[in-house]
């Protein structure tokens, strides 16, 4: 991919979700994005520039940021915080709290925010609590994904076989096995689209945990500081914020302090 693309496709791309590709990933975004040129029968990469300025929907952006983003992510990953969640959430109701309001902000493919559902339901018992989680993503395909809720069974190891037989329905298709996520562990989510490199977000707070796991990775500084100040905004005093092992926000934080590696209050 000549520079010169290569720069345009990294300007939008920064300017549209934050997202600092660097100097050296032309052959991911060439391969990526000779998806779409194949989709939609366009010659070359100049081409698709050219169709993504015509749209002023920005349905394209949508899927052009659909392709180039990076969903990995699966049940239980980083298991200590949910470890930590279930033992505040114990302390949370027996002071007598109730309500309770999450938010996996960057939720791709959904195992994030099931999991916190899975864990929260665990601690609950017969406690009458209204929870609620909010869980978003950039990215309408993977947000269908999660809306879906349907997991190869080979992706589903990490979740301990009693929580599988009461959370998930176990269906074929094709031959293949997969874990559907049953309806009390969906009702207590809302998927939502949300860029986080654009704040203000349109949330009031007070939240009690905020997950932004494993994409400020791709953020510089500019855009990782306005999103933190909106998650300091968005969280309750006593309030979590989860980040990333990798991502280590010392320094970025006036409310918040660490409490463990990866884990603020605020
Ligand atoms: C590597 S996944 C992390 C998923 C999950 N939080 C975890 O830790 O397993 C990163 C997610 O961030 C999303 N993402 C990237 N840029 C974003 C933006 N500007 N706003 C919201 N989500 C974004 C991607 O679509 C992707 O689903």
């Amino acid at each position: 991919m000549e520079i010169e693309i290569y720069d345009k496709f990294k300007k939008i791309i920064y300017d549209k979700a934050g997202i600092n590709l660097g100097d050296k990933k032309q052959a991911l975004v060439e391969a990526r994005v000779s998806k779409r040129l194949r989709e939609l029968q366009l010659p070359d990469l100049k081409a698709y520039l050219q169709f993504l300025k015509k749209d002023s929907s920005e349905a394209e952006l949508v899927n052009l940021l659909d392709v180039i983003s990076t969903n990995v992510t699966s049940f239980y990953r980083e298991s200590v915080h949910f470890d930590f969640i279930g033992e505040q959430m114990k302390g949370w109701l027996r002071k007598g709290q109730r309500k309770f309001r999450f938010w996996s902000a960057a939720c791709s493919s959904g195992e994030e925010p099931y999991t916190l559902a899975v864990t929260l339901l665990n601690c609950i018992e017969n406690n009458n609590v209204d929870i609620r989680i909010l869980a978003t993503d950039i990215s309408t395909q993977i947000l269908q994904k999660a809306i879906d809720g349907v997991y190869p069974a080979e992706k589903t190891g990490a979740i301990p076989a009693e929580f599988i037989d009461k959370y998930f329905n176990r269906i074929t298709i094709n031959g293949e096995k997969y874990f559907q996520v049953q309806d009390k562990l969906k009702k207590l989510i809302t998927f939502k689209r949300l860029n986080l490199s654009s704040p203000p977000f349109p949330m009031k707070g007070p939240m009690d945990c905020i997950f932004c796991r494993n994409v400020m990775i791709y953020f510089d500084n500019i855009v990782r500081k306005k999103l933190l100040s909106e998650v300091e905004r968005l969280l309750k005093k006593g309030g979590y914020l989860f980040t990333g092992h990798a991502e280590s926000l010392t320094g970025q934080l006036c409310a918040l302090r660490s409490v463990k590696p990866s884990i603020y209050v605020k």
